[in-house]
């Protein structure tokens, strides 16, 4: 028998929860080892043997200030001694995080609450079509919008499924197939093309305005800019999915210093620091179809608990300017790894976005996925798991990504890449 209890709840797991994690992301994070979190704080994780790591997988990302924020709990346990769950009419927090939103975001006139990002997406694809009286919906491959079957697709195909209609799933409806249109990122002429010839059946465009689902691919302006004016051109809806951007890489989501307003934006993770919250906010004239026609749903949507969190998460974040610290730090990060590159002659790349980045095994530019899907995949899943030895946690998925909170310090970067340049260094 296992001296470690991390693999005696692993195998307990194994046997009443499939793959023993909740989704299949979480899944692969069992390698190179079980993984049995026990409790985090600031920018730590510890397991159930004990074992301390510094987190930069963040719970995919929402983790903006640091694990278990005492500002943030406390905002939390004073709703919920007020009451949990009302269920009933509207309550004033929901209000003042509306106006707040409103206020902080271009695109946002008005604000529907969710649980998740999944059901962000979902609505706001929903509404496009209920808008436009069309069905059919664009994707850029490389993006990643939820689990639903409006989206799941060509997020990360194999390369030889690259431009085809590639399902995440199976299960999912052949309607789907047929109304789901997947484009390239970047490519500005494609998304012209395509809308000259099916522009009027086009109920709306959705898109990662950075797709960090696939590390970081960065929009050209040019690019978004054409997307905002075709969709103008022929009455489709513009979406933006910034789920991971928004809060993140600023408060007011990408969208403004693109200078592309879009016609909806979905938020989440982040605004909550760790607590399930998401939200669609959009122009009045879309998002006034809401329970008017369109129905939009969920007992826990707009929870007190989860919009307490927003509150003093949105408050923490303008007070302590958390934002230009972490990007900021982001860049040390990939400027100090891009070094170890070098000084070692490794062939690998590290791409990103202010508190975001990931090391590629591959050259050159990203402007699309097909710059991204011929990474070395082995390698990096053994650099992950040289890294996870050293109490350096991320996910050893290769497409995904790194993130800082705001509890990541100068120690923190010295250690991981003193870490990076001794794992570099054996694989070589
Ligand atoms: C850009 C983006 N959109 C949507 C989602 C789905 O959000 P959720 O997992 O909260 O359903 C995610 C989750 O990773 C995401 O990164």
């Amino acid at each position: 028998m296992s001296l470690l209890k991390s693999d005696d709840v692993y195998e307990r797991a194994s046997r009443v929860i499939p793959r023993a994690a909740q989704t299949g992301l979480r899944a692969e994070t069992h390698y190179p080892h079980p993984f049995v979190p026990e409790k985090a704080y600031g920018c730590r994780m510890v397991d159930v043997d004990g074992r301390e790591y510094t987190d930069y997988h963040l719970a995919f990302g929402p983790i903006l200030l640091g694990h278990n924020h005492p500002e943030v709990n406390e905002a939390v346990k004073e709703q919920i001694d007020e009451g949990v769950l009302y269920g009933a009419g509207v309550c004033e927090l929901e209000v003042e995080v509306a106006e707040k939103l409103v206020d902080l975001i271009p695109s946002a006139e008005m604000v529907n609450f969710v649980n998740s990002g999944t059901e962000a997406t979902y609505h706001a694809i929903r509404l496009s079509r209920a808008y436009t009286g069309r069905e059919s919906i664009i994707k850029f491959e490389g993006c990643y919008h939820g689990w639903h079957d409006y989206v799941a697709f060509n997020v990360s195909p194999p390369e030889n499924m690259m431009g085809r209609i590639y399902p995440q799933s199976k299960g999912i409806l052949r309607a789907a197939y047929e109304t789901t249109r997947i484009l390239p990122f970047n490519d500005s002429d494609a998304f012209r093309e395509f809308m000259a010839e099916h522009g009027e059946e086009i109920a709306g465009v959705i898109l990662e305005p950075i797709p960090h689902s696939v590390g970081a691919i960065i929009p050209e302006r040019k690019f978004l800019k054409t997307l905002r004016r075709e969709t103008e051109t022929y009455g489709s809806v513009l979406i933006f999915d910034e789920i991971i951007t928004a809060f993140r890489h600023s408060i007011h989501g990408v969208q403004e210093e693109f200078g592309v307003v879009p016609d909806i934006t979905t938020i989440g993770k982040s605004m909550g620091n760790g607590y399930p919250v998401a939200a669609i906010v959009g122009k009045k004239e879309i998002m006034s179809l809401v329970h008017n026609g369109v129905l939009v749903s969920g007992t826990y949507s707009g929870h007190p608990a989860a919009l307490a969190a927003v509150k003093k998460t949105i408050e923490v974040l303008e007070r302590d300017n958390v934002v230009d610290y972490i990007s900021h730090l982001g860049e040390e990060y990939r400027r100090a790894l891009g070094d170890v590159l070098d000084e070692l002659g490794i062939e690998a790349r590290v791409v990103g976005y202010r508190s975001i980045f990931a090391l590629q095994f591959a050259r050159g530019e990203v402007r699309s996925y097909a710059d991204i899907v011929g990474i070395d995949r082995e390698r990096f899943r053994e650099f992950a798991a040289g890294m996870r030895k050293r109490g350096i946690f991320f996910t050893p998925n290769p497409l995904k990504r790194c993130h800082l909170s705001a509890k990541h310090t100068e120690k923190e970067l010295e250690e991981f890449i003193h870490a990076a340049r001794e794992v570099l260094k054996s694989m070589k």
